[in-house]
């Protein structure tokens, strides 16, 4: 199977969002809202086009994945600009083919040379951590409240950031 990772077009865009809507339906509530997230994210200031991959098998658009900007902060009130990704999405129908990975492996070498140094997501680690990511309190990275989650995920695509270590 023949899996062609692309920027996303503009006429791709219902696809996308029925593909995400395909994928989340009834996986975390009834129903769901992730393929409306991604139609407003689009517009968002922080929506990094460059970021915003399809997966197509035999012309299919069957995944997509999408990032905006992100920040972290430290105790000393400085800010690194980061970038986070989500959702990401397979069909139901092509899951479990490698799809979502190659998705995930394209995109971030394309994160590192937009000059992005991290990428921190909320996410099941049993996706991401395969990837590389660790869980934010091994990097020192915590939410807003100083607490970690178990679900807040992120990778240092170049490493040396000193100032935000533990
Ligand atoms: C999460 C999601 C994006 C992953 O995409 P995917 O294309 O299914 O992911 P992959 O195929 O790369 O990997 C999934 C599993 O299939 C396995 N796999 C990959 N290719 C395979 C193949 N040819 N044969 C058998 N298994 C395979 C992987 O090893 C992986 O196994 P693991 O879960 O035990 O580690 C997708 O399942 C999805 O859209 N889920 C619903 C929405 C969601 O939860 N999104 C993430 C939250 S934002």
């Amino acid at each position: 199977m023949e899996i062609l990772i692309r920027n996303e077009r503009e006429e791709d865009r219902r696809t996308v969002e029925e593909v995400t809507r395909e994928a989340f339906w009834n996986l975390y509530a009834p129903g769901c809202s992730e393929h409306y997230i991604v139609h407003a994210m689009r517009q968002h200031q922080d929506f990094i086009p460059e970021l915003d991959y399809v997966a197509l098998v035999d012309g299919r658009i069957v995944g997509n994945i999408m990032y905006t900007r992100a920040a972290l902060a430290n105790d000393a009130g400085e800010r690194l600009e980061i970038a986070s990704f989500g959702p990401v999405s397979v069909d139901p129908e092509f899951q479990r083919m490698g799809i979502g990975s190659r998705l995930i492996r394209h995109s971030l070498p394309v994160a590192r040379g937009l000059g992005f140094g991290v990428v921190a997501i909320y996410g099941d680690p049993h996706n991401y951590c395969k990837h590389g990511f660790k869980n934010g309190k091994d990097l020192g990275i915590s939410d807003g409240n100083g607490d970690y989650p178990y679900g807040l995920l992120a990778l240092e695509l170049t490493p040396g950031r000193p100032s935000f270590r533990p």
